[in-house]
């Protein structure tokens, strides 16, 4: 294993990276103490849980956790482990209650995972502390534009300082207008048998499997830009780990989709309440955004449809996380978001589009399980061991293909133009790199290449 994460490390200014670390399975153990058990990872959005005592159940890694809202509107994530014998407390995923209690011996917990009380207390617990025996919780919680992360690493540095640059591009999705996003119904969950940075590094910005992969979207008229159009945009690495791309129309006056065709009237609203002239203006111009917040939060706008002989495609935001489930496995969790001041009608018109594309039996999310399945088979086969079968990340290297580095842009990160490009995955797997090798206690120091 040392030996991978020494050839991931000499590799990457190359663009080699090891096939065997989308199949091991030290690696894959690695990974869940040393990236999800310390990095911020993103657990859903707070109106998901409007109301005291609103339950959700969320994973960081593999491992359980209640996100709660408190009877005083605080929202905290509990280890969803009784302090008596570790039996998993919560068995629905989402409800509201007061009380949380075992199922085994029926210790009680409250909405801030305060151990209450046990059935014959005095008989069984009398003279012991309640207050040593509450739920465990995450080290440290916070939201951003009502996106709720959480780390179980007190050293990890502070939300907003972990984001970096990313943030101003969150701002530009999520602080669009004044009213922000709201989730629409329970996130959908499917299993694939892949690795889950799979899911992670083609929300980075892998735009060149458009052309092939999802060809046939074109054909039945869910897409309005042409491929060759939606290679023109951006590539941008924003800050450590995290990278972004954007589809975007050469100019403001360009006749093609605005602000991810978004309807017209809706558009209307999106203003510099919470944004700069300059990222509303990055917006107006943008038809495709997709992205990832290290390791496993990725987001996608961009304009689709259900049915193009009567709707014109139109914005679709959803939101989603790659759940490890093994070197070989994980499950994709998808939430569909509207802004707060869409009609009805509108938010229908999100959710049917976006069920209809990138869902389970989406037309987009079906193209892109298939390769992923393969591309793990490839990362644990003895083959590719013994070979030492290196994948290439080349694509935007100095001497090869077009993209060149833009200094013209108005937010932060390195910036590549035209998207023909794979720096936004090289730099995911460069924090990931730098991350497998810190020791717990102490941050990578990190800067963009
Ligand atoms: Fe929970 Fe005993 S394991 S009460
Ligand atoms: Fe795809």
């Amino acid at each position: 294993m040392e030996q991978l994460l020494e050839e991931l490390r000499q590799g990457l200014p190359r663009g080699e990276i090891p096939a065997a670390l989308f199949g091991n399975d030290e690696i894959y153990n690695l990974e869940l103490r040393k990236i999800f058990a310390r990095c911020w990872v993103f657990l859903g959005h707070d109106s998901e849980v409007p109301a005291s005592g609103d339950y959700v159940r969320r994973k960081i890694g593999e491992d359980n956790f209640i996100v709660v809202r408190d009877e005083d509107g605080e929202i905290h994530a509990l280890f969803d482990a009784c302090r008596h014998r570790g039996v998993q407390i919560c068995r629905a995923d989402s409800g509201n209650t007061e009380i949380f209690r075992c199922p085994y011996h029926g210790w009680a917990y409250d909405t801030k995972g305060n151990l209450l009380g046990a059935p014959l207390w005095k008989k069984a617990f009398g003279g012991m502390s309640k207050e040593e025996n509450g739920l465990l919780s995450v080290a440290k919680l916070a939201t951003y534009h009502g996106l709720i992360f959480a780390t179980l690493d007190p050293t990890t540095p502070p939300l907003e300082e972990y984001l970096g640059g990313m943030k101003w591009y969150l701002d530009l999705v999520f602080g669009l207008n004044k009213h922000g996003i709201e989730i629409l119904g329970p996130p959908q969950r499917f299993v694939i048998d892949a690795n889950w940075k799979s899911g992670s590094e083609n929300f980075s910005g892998d735009d060149y499997h458009l052309g092939t992969l999802h060809r046939s979207v074109w054909a039945i008229g869910a897409f309005p830009v042409s491929f060759a159009d939606n290679m023109m945009g951006y590539h941008i690495q924003a800050s450590a780990g995290h990278s972004l791309s954007f589809s975007m129309a050469p100019t403001e006056d360009d006749p093609g989709p605005k602000f991810f065709a978004y309807p017209d009237d809706l558009a209307a609203s999106f203003n510099t309440a919470r944004i700069d002239q300059e990222q509303l203006r990055v917006a107006r111009r943008s038809r495709v955004f997709v992205g990832n917040v290290f390791p496993n939060f990725s987001i996608l706008a961009a304009p689709m449809t259900d049915d193009g002989a009567h709707f014109p495609p139109t914005g679709v935001l959803t939101i989603r996380t790659w759940q490890p489930m093994g070197a070989g496995k994980f499950e994709a969790w998808n939430w569909f978001c509207a802004y707060r001041n869409m009609t009805p009608q509108q938010k229908e018109r999100v959710y049917k589009s976006g069920l209809a594309s990138f869902s389970m039996g989406g037309v987009f999310e079906m193209d892109d399980t298939e390769p992923w399945i393969l591309a793990a088979r490839t990362g644990r086969s003895v083959t590719a061991e013994v070979l030492d079968f290196k994948l290439n990340y080349k694509m935007g290297l100095p001497g090869i293909g077009i993209a060149k580095r833009t200094e013209n842009w108005a937010g932060p990160g390195i910036v590549y133009s035209p998207r023909y490009e794979e720096g936004v995955q090289r730099n995911f797997f460069r924090f990931y790199s730098e991350l497998m090798r810190a020791e717990r206690g102490t941050w990578p120091k990190f800067s963009l290449e």
